[in-house]
């Protein structure tokens, strides 16, 4: 029977006990409305401890005063429902007065690396990643967490924030699980119109075309970049809000690519404004 906890001395209570009798945890972190992405985590951290813990909280300190915060879908029957056929032993999902109570007032700063990419349209949001995931490594604390490689930068900032902090959690990331036409999965994609819902498959396929040029000899960052624009806009109802090629772990700018580099967009949707990203790592 798969676990279902609330409150933070219950989940510090279970972990703690889990691992008097030995056993490893890895904690797979999420906002719930669980895809097979979200469920594909799951199945790394089965392989690697011999617990796994998903957090589902919708964290109100990652979303801006115009984001989709109070939209944004909830429903942990069924999300229990597919964590437990996933194989997750426990569900942790706090409510916002348990995370944030009267009084809360300490933050993660995570520095430039939070201010690139998604972090200039979006101010404040890794702090608010950063802040909750530090928080749910203290209460659970596990061995292991797991994250998706979708969200790229927030693997590098979480990374950094472990390393700087000297957290002892093991962070794995997983490849990027995607719909049969290749859009990654996205909660998020529930937002979109029938017709742009059709043309958002030009985002994979702007990112499939720049690996292929990059693997043809093509360097240039610019005329990658040049290539993905005008695949993504040339859709008409989705416009490239960014598209970089950047450090896979400084999140650097790059000219040109000489070895690995991340090649990240964020796009914007005309009808149902909805904010999709995806990458790919080339080199
Ligand atoms: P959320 O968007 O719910 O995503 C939870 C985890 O699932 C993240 O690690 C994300 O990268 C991963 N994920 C989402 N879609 C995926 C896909 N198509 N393939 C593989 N992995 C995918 O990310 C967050 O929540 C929050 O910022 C959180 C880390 C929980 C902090 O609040």
């Amino acid at each position: 029977m798969m676990k279902i906890i609330k409150s933070i001395a219950e989940m510090k209570e279970y972990s703690s006990a889990m691992k008097k009798e030995g056993k490893t945890v890895a904690l797979v972190p999420t906002m719930g409305a669980l895809h097979a992405g979200h469920l594909s985590l799951l199945e790394y951290a089965r392989d690697v401890c011999d617990i796994s813990i998903m957090s589902i909280f919708v964290n109100p300190t990652q979303f801006g005063p115009a984001e989709d915060f109070a939209k944004y879908p909830r429903d942990l029957d069924k999300d229990g429902a597919l964590a437990e056929s996933a194989g997750c032993d426990c569900i942790f999902a706090p409510s916002a007065d348990e995370m944030y109570p009267d009084g809360y007032g300490t933050y993660v700063d995570v520095g430039p690396i939070g201010a690139t990419l998604c972090g200039a349209a979006r101010p404040g949001h890794f702090r608010g990643v950063a802040t909750v995931v530090l928080k749910l490594f203290n209460i659970v604390a596990p061995d292991a967490a797991v994250f998706g490689a979708k969200d790229a930068q927030q693997v590098v900032v979480i990374k950094r924030v472990v390393n700087d902090l000297n957290i002892p959690v093991n962070i794995i990331t997983a490849p990027i699980i995607r719909d049969p036409d290749g859009l990654a999965m996205s909660t998020r994609n529930a937002y979109l119109t029938p017709k742009e819902r059709e043309q958002a498959v030009n985002i994979s396929k702007a990112l499939f075309a720049a690996k292929a040029l990059f693997d043809n000899g093509e360097r240039s960052s610019e005329r990658i970049k040049e290539s993905i624009v005008s695949t993504i806009n040339g859709s008409g109802l989705i416009k490239v809000e960014y598209a970089e090629i950047v450090d896979t772990v400084s999140l650097h700018s790059l000219n040109s690519i000489d070895n690995t580099a991340l090649i990240a967009v964020a796009c914007r949707t005309m009808e149902s404004k909805t904010r999709l990203i995806d990458n790919i790592v080339v080199g």
